[in-house]
């Protein structure tokens, strides 16, 4: 992905995030004349529409003209599909250029077209509550100059939710089901530089398709690229560096040039390569050049080349504390009889990984243990529409809590993303399916397996390929070919078999939750990923020593581990002792609420707590580490109560706030930073003289508990123990304090006060100042205080937010699962003391934004954000 723009390049890479228009349905008489295939008929779930069935498939179902868009990424020929005859759609309205689209609502991508709600209350909640199931229409003008007359013109999709189908002019382009896919359309057979141009693009959402929120729209960026005849083709480089000293890096760049001419050319192509920083700014001169080759390109055919280079005294990327994510931009030009027509960007960094048996991971020969989590791609009350703000932003509370490694569970990822860990230093396993050919919900990818896998693995590596953040391919979660003995197998290996054509230097991986280590699934599958079974399913035997005994030269990771569930700021009574118990209404689950204690040990039923895995890692130090189910809170899959709307699997919750576990966490995985944290809150007015177990998360190994500074003992933790807990403590109302060490010495501190009543609101922003990009976010925290500043942990008061100039209040939340108040109301009730307000600055404005909280009886809070 070149996502690196070249000032005065010939290609041209045209952001359309603006003026498009949207509706829902398709147009009257012709429901479902375009649908991609014939499909079953699915319980719609949440009042949404069944799945159209057309009556006559051999006639209307449009996978014929769609497969081909494809075919780039097919290996055999043979069985490329050749596209049919004719458009399909001519004669629905909503593809013709002269229809009148002024009555549709205008859009800026990325557009996610059911966050704004409303959530349903009937149906299942694995999907979210939100109305994404559907067919919808997005159009845009494109203006083309006449200049562009003899150029080659592309669509770049980065993803598109789901069944694309896209027409400009009238005229049929091209599509992709998959809706995590990022793919490109050839424009120019139909585009008409200098007249007026036409895009529509169709989107057809099944229900019952998802085991998570998927979205809705057009939720990633699209992109127009306009190249010369001669030019790089899609994700046309790949960089690799075999060799690395600590003197001199080897450079391998492939280079695929395609000639969309109706004549033979011959092109010469060269690469700078230069140092860049944070901001993708180039540092400096070129540190290293790759000696130009010359190649002949057939009409209309395409050719790749490899080059080698070196790079001396090469900066390493890298993640952790003593590395640094440095990265490289190699510059990439091809010229045709000495002109440039064609210059591409590719971003790359130089690591070596290192995948051991028995010891686990090693980024540049130093031993770096996979503290990860598995993140879902939503970004909680923004939906699913991309956004690098809020993006970033997750990241960096990871990254404050010591997470070094990313699983984009369970689907390639926004480009962007992929971006960020390159920069920020995450190392990423990244992920193409949820399930192969057999199913886990009715309408799943299992539908489109057999004709898609190939093009959409391809798709994602030769996207993905050259961040260097990536270290594995994930071929699959949990699919029900774990089982499926030597046939699961078969498709194992052929899955590997691709990512090891398109990128040799990284092992696979799949995430397996019920294949025993004598199944044959594992064997084709270069590393062994367990989820859950590693360290034991609930009073399950721990799996990593048998794999490891089994696969003796395999690399072994808890691709998923945890499912803990909890709400912030919920604590139920008693505390389940030892390691804790599956939640149920008799432990941890506040039915009436539908909330989940926050002591941490309760979990879902195949699950257990973070520290059963900890003492597992610590138990086999083959183990590579683990990949947490969830980092963030996401939309969907509310176990253990269907009727919410979003998970309690979060270490943080859905609008960003930490839970107690993200220090349990943090004391884990920062051993070297002083951390002390006490749970539960201290106001507890209906506990007085109950007993109300105190329980601390220290990176120290012992400390002292003080209740209105009466010790209530020193406690030390004993080997493979995690937390410090009083289990004894009585409540009265006062001040608890806690005092850790470390080897004997003070290392941190933490207390909490019994609060008063609520008297007053505060408001802080993330950021004080943004860009007025129309992009650019603002994350303001509301926290409902007593007189004294405290934070009244359990007030739940109705919050009313109101904003005066250049910015705009897009969504509020409070991390509650059952809050069903659309994410775009400025009213919110405070959840256990806090909400969030997410701030955008207007595009092309610039001055002071001010935003106000009220609540009837509290002190109203007022805070400014700067645009710039
Ligand atoms: C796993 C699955 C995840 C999620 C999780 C909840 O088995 O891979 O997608 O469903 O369970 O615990």
């Amino acid at each position: 992905m070149a996502a690196v723009a070249i000032s005065n390049s010939p290609r041209k890479r045209i952001l359309l995030d603006h003026d498009w228009r949207f509706i829902r349905g398709d147009p009257p008489g012709n429901a479902g004349s375009l649908l991609y295939d014939v499909r079953p008929q699915a319980a719609a779930g949440r009042g949404a529409p069944p799945a159209p069935l057309p009556p006559d498939p051999s006639e209307r179902v449009i996978k014929s003209w769609v497969l081909p868009s494809g075919n780039d990424f097919v290996n055999d020929p043979a069985k490329r599909i050749k596209r049919p005859p004719g458009d399909p759609g001519e004669s629905v309205a909503y593809i013709t250029a002269t229809f009148d689209d002024s009555s549709w609502r205008k859009v800026d991508l990325p557009h996610d077209y059911s966050i704004e709600g409303p959530f349903s209350t009937s149906g299942g909640g694995g999907m979210g509550r939100l109305p994404s199931a559907g067919v919808v229409w997005y159009r845009r003008n494109l203006s083309i100059p006449a200049s562009s007359t003899g150029k080659s013109l592309f669509l770049d999709i980065d993803g598109a939710m789901s069944y694309s189908e896209v027409w400009l002019n009238g005229r049929f382009v091209g599509g992709w089901p998959y809706g995590y896919a990022s793919f490109r359309l050839n424009l120019t057979p139909h585009v008409k530089p200098g007249g007026s141009n036409v895009l529509a693009i169709r989107l057809d959402n099944p229900p019952a398709s998802s085991r998570w929120y998927p979205g809705g729209g057009l939720y990633r960026n699209i992109w127009l690229v306009e190249t010369s005849p001669a030019h790089i083709g899609q994700w046309g480089t790949y960089m690799t560096t075999p060799e690395i000293s600590p003197a001199e890096a080897s450079l391998n760049l492939r280079v695929t040039v395609d000639n969309d001419s109706l004549k033979e050319t011959n092109v010469t192509i060269d690469t700078r390569i230069f140092e860049i920083d944070m901001n993708d700014r180039r540092i400096g001169q070129a540190v290293a050049s790759i000696a130009p080759v010359d190649l002949k390109i057939t009409a209309g055919g395409s050719t790749t080349s490899v080059m080698v280079g070196t790079i001396s005294h090469p900066k390493l990327w890298g993640t952790g504390e003593r590395q640094k994510p440095n990265r490289y931009l190699a510059v990439t030009t091809v010229r045709q009889n000495g002109t440039t027509v064609d210059t591409y960007a590719t971003p790359f960094g130089i690591r070596t990984l290192k995948f051991d048996p028995n010891d686990g991971f090693f980024l540049n020969g130093e031993h770096i243990k996979l503290k990860g989590v598995c993140n879902h791609h939503d970004l909680g009350a923004l939906g699913t529409a991309i956004n690098v703000r809020a993006l970033e932003r997750q990241l960096e509370i990871l990254a404050e809590m010591g997470c070094n490694a990313l699983r984009t569970s369970h689907n390639p990822p926004a480009p962007e993303l992929l971006d960020l860990a390159d920069k920020m230093g995450f190392l990423v396993m990244d992920e193409a399916f949820d399930q192969w050919a057999r199913q886990k919900t009715a309408l799943d990818y299992h539908l489109i397996y057999q004709d898609w896998h190939e093009q959409d693995l391809r798709a994602m590596l030769r996207r993905d390929r050259n961040h260097p953040s990536i270290i594995l391919w994930s071929i699959g979660n949990e699919v029900g070919e774990q089982t499926g003995g030597e046939a699961g197998a078969v498709l194992a290996k052929a899955l590997t078999d691709i990512c090891h054509e398109e990128d040799p230097t990284r092992p696979t991986i799949s995430a397996m939750n019920s294949a025993s280590a004598a199944s044959p699934f594992t064997s084709p599958i270069d590393t062994v990923g367990l989820n859950y079974q590693g360290a034991g399913l609930f009073r399950g035997s721990p799996q990593y020593p048998v794999f490891h005994d089994h696969f003796p030269g395999k690399f072994v990771v808890g691709s998923e581990t945890a499912a803990t569930l909890s709400s912030r700021g919920v604590y139920t009574f008693p505390v389940a002792p030892g390691l804790g118990v599956p939640a149920s209404a008799n432990a941890g689950e506040e039915p009436q609420n539908r909330q989940v204690s926050s002591y941490d040990l309760y979990f879902a039923p195949w699950a257990y707590s973070p520290e059963k895995e900890f003492a597992a890692q610590d138990r086999y130090p083959f183990v590579a580490g683990e990949f947490v189910w969830t980092g963030w809170d996401y939309l969907g899959e509310p176990t253990p109560f269907d009727a919410s709307r979003s998970s309690y699997y979060g270490i943080i919750d859905l609008a960003g706030f930490r839970k107690d576990r993200f220090y349990l966490y943090q004391s884990y995985w920062r051993p070297d930073h002083p951390v002390a944290h006490i749970l539960p809150h201290w106001t507890w007015p209906d506990r007085v003289g109950q007993v109300t177990p105190v329980h601390v998360y220290t990176s120290g190994d012992e400390a002292e508990l003080f209740l209105n500074d009466r010790s209530l003992g020193r406690r030390k933790k004993a080997p493979f123990e995690y937390r410090l807990r009083w289990d004894d403590a009585v409540y009265e109302p006062g001040e608890l304090r806690v005092v850790a060490y470390k080897n004997g010495m003070v290392w941190a501190r933490d207390s909490v006060k019994t609060a008063g009543s609520a008297s007053q609101l505060l408001l802080s922003p993330d950021r004080n100042s943004i860009a007025g990009d129309g992009k650019d976010l603002s994350f303001v925290t509301l926290t409902v205080t007593d007189k004294d500043g405290h934070m009244v942990p359990r007030s739940m008061n109705p919050i009313r937010f109101e904003i005066a100039g250049p910015g705009e209040i897009v969504a509020t939340d409070n991390g509650d699962p059952t809050n069903m108040t659309p994410f775009s109301s400025r009213n919110r009730n405070a959840f256990n003391g806090l909400a969030l307000a997410i701030v955008r600055a207007m595009r092309e404005q610039a001055g002071t934004v001010v935003l106000t909280a009220k609540s009837d009886g509290l002190r109203e809070a007022r805070t400014t954000i700067t645009v710039l």
